[in-house]
């Protein structure tokens, strides 16, 4: 299974003056902990970093110290997450047939989680690990005035992995560049080409960390799974 992770961000929101994936957690950068990670899975068996070059230095810094044992290539990446997937499937191995996306922000996804998806991804062409909310979502009009308040059984907060077959997953972003559809991940892709998308259990602690407070929590998540006080 080959996996791409999309690290070519600003990381605005955590109002850092760098990529918030090359922040420290637990004495390691952020990113670090995500390719931990995917090292560990029996599934991956190859990993393309997409990154912007300036922070390619910073990330052969990581490599460095973390030595994975499996092939990591470096991919350039584009101003949205859109264009920075779109440029790590055309730097895939020609012999692909499915890849695994996952975002460098989220560096508490197990192992277990990349091994589950990846087993599944062989049987349908696109899933994404996704987990019930909590919280009743609202649908707000332009007024700050509520226009509806969808069902909440039927909402589920997507994470990733979101895995694809590779070919139909290029034609979904080649038809998204030709009609200017603009998305948040890859599912939405394949939801407007009508393909069908599986949702596959994700991890409560799986979260995307966005903003300082995601960064506190994840921090104490870790110290949890490590019996660090
Ligand atoms: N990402 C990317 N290329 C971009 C934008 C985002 O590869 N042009 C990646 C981020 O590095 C991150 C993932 O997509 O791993 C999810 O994006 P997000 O959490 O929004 O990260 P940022 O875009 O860095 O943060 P912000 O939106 O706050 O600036
Ligand atoms: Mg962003």
């Amino acid at each position: 299974m080959y996996l791409l992770i999309p690290a070519a961000g600003l990381g605005k929101r955590m109002g850092s003056d760098r990529n918030k994936l090359l922040l420290n957690l637990l004495g390691k950068p952020l990113l670090a902990w995500t390719l931990l990670a995917a090292e560990s899975s029996h599934q991956i068996r190859w990993i393309g970093i997409i990154g912007q070059s300036y922070d390619f230095p910073d990330f052969k810094e990581i490599l460095g110290t973390i030595s994975l044992t499996k092939p990591v290539v470096l991919i350039q990446g584009g101003d949205t997450r859109q264009e920075s997937v779109y440029n790590g499937l055309q730097a895939l191995p020609k012999e692909a047939k499915f890849v695994l996306i996952h975002d460098g922000a989220r560096c508490l996804a197990t192992p277990n989680l990349f091994d589950s998806c990846g087993e599944i991804l062989l049987t349908c062409p696109g899933l994404i690990a996704a987990i019930p909310v909590k919280d009743t979502i609202k649908i707000v009009n332009n007024n700050n005035l509520i226009e509806a308040t969808p069902n909440r059984s039927q909402l589920w907060a997507a994470q990733t992995p979101q895995g694809f077959e590779v070919k139909l997953l290029k034609d979904c972003h080649e038809k998204g560049r030709e009609l200017e559809w603009e998305v948040t991940d890859d599912a939405a892709l394949f939801e407007k080409c009508q393909l069908p998308v599986k949702i596959v259990a994700g991890e409560e602690t799986n979260l995307k960390v966005t903003t300082p407070v995601d960064l506190a929590i994840a921090e104490f998540i870790l110290r949890q799974r490590l019996g660090i006080n």
